[in-house]
């Protein structure tokens, strides 16, 4: 049986005719429950789950030529040499020349575009590790004839995600994913890689709708690196372990079952509790904004009276997800233009749901 995990060869020189290119185009997804926290090489404290999303994605080419001499590198973010992320990225690259050595013999030219603004105040991470994973892993798959079987595929993939963002191991597949370790969650066996959640979920969660409801479209006040280190020291840290891991057991039956109101508990409970944690930190820090919090208050208030399906999650910034159900859409876009709306940033809001995962363009 072929070992995915194991490190790839360098090319020998009489490999000289080695060029291609590869195109992937991988979305965002929102995490319900929260990963936060982490140790050893980008592994998770806790298992997260979350949904994969539609219309926020990130599309990557890889175009590559082998060369005897030093590697030419080319970065284009949206056409655009962009030196902060072109750092971050060949960080990455470097980081995997254990796995991948076959990468320093390659002249390598990358151009990534984001479906979404990039002053949206939307983490990118995710959908942009995921769309690099996946071209380096194609690259593995056709230049080695490695890979072969889709699941060996996506779980490298995921595998190598991880390494460049740990939320980015869930984009790589459509609907739920789950990442992690979870003893009482089948199949939730791995903290290296994500795995697809989508096995006897309720129809009722196959038509979850998105709002992204932009606050602040400055960028991130604590880096995610900084964030998951306040973990390692944190006064609450057993608690949150024990609250992440029974959330999860939760929810994944939730998902199954359909239960509307444990669902809505269990996710804006993991928000909050994201959020609480992060002031409760050494240094502390307030990542919601006054509006974040009206909005908060007015989703209760709305649910409460309507007794609607509605509820919030946050990613660690002022952003708000409203999470709702397609049936409704109409109701709540009528809540949202009404209250909502004015309280975004230049009244900016994305719409998204559900998605169907990651896509090979080339
Ligand atoms: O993948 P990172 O290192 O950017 O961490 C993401 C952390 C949260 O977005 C707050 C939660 C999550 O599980 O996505």
């Amino acid at each position: 049986m072929e070992n995915i995990f194991e490190h790839i060869c360098s090319f020998e020189p009489q490999q000289n005719d080695i060029q291609g290119e590869v195109t992937w185009k991988s979305p965002s997804n929102i995490a319900l429950i929260k990963y936060w926290g982490k140790y050893g090489q980008q592994l998770p404290r806790n298992a997260s789950l979350s949904m994969t999303l539609t219309e926020a994605y990130t599309q990557t080419s890889i175009t590559y030529a082998y060369t005897k001499n030093q590697a030419q590198r080319v970065f284009l973010f949206e056409g655009q040499e962009s030196k902060s992320f072109a750092k971050r990225i060949w960080r990455f690259i470097d980081s995997l020349e254990r796995f991948y050595p076959f990468l320093q013999q390659l002249d390598l030219k990358i151009e990534s575009s984001n479906s979404f603004p990039h002053s949206a105040g939307i983490a990118s991470s995710a959908s942009a590790m995921s769309a690099l994973a996946l071209c380096l892993v194609d690259m593995e798959r056709s230049l080695f004839n490695r890979l072969k079987n889709e699941e060996s595929f996506f779980k490298k993939a995921s595998y190598i995600a991880r390494l460049g963002s740990g939320s980015a191991s869930r984009s790589i597949f459509k609907g739920f994913s789950i990442w992690g370790e979870n003893m009482k969650v089948n199949r939730a066996t791995d903290n290296r890689f994500a795995i697809g959640f989508n096995e006897d979920i309720h129809p009722f969660y196959k038509g979850l709708k998105d709002a992204i409801l932009i606050v602040d479209e400055g960028e991130k006040q604590v880096s995610s690196s900084l964030g998951h280190s306040l973990m390692d020291c944190h006064p609450f840290v057993e608690n949150r372990l024990v609250q992440a891991n029974d959330h999860l057991i939760d929810l994944a039956r939730v998902l199954k079952t359909g239960k509307k109101d444990s669902f809505i508990k269990i996710v804006e409970a993991e928000a909050t509790s994201l959020h609480a944690l992060m002031m409760s930190s050494e240094p502390w820090f307030i990542l919601m904004k006054p509006a974040t919090i009206t909005i908060l208050e007015k989703v209760r208030t709305y649910r409460d009276a309507t007794k609607k399906f509605i509820c919030f999650t946050l990613d660690a910034g002022p952003n708000v997800h409203l999470l709702y159900h397609s049936s409704d859409e109409k109701e709540i876009m009528e809540f949202i233009d009404a209250e909502l709306k004015p309280l975004c940033s230049q009244e900016k809001i994305l719409y998204d749901g559900m998605g169907k995962g990651p896509q090979k363009i080339k």
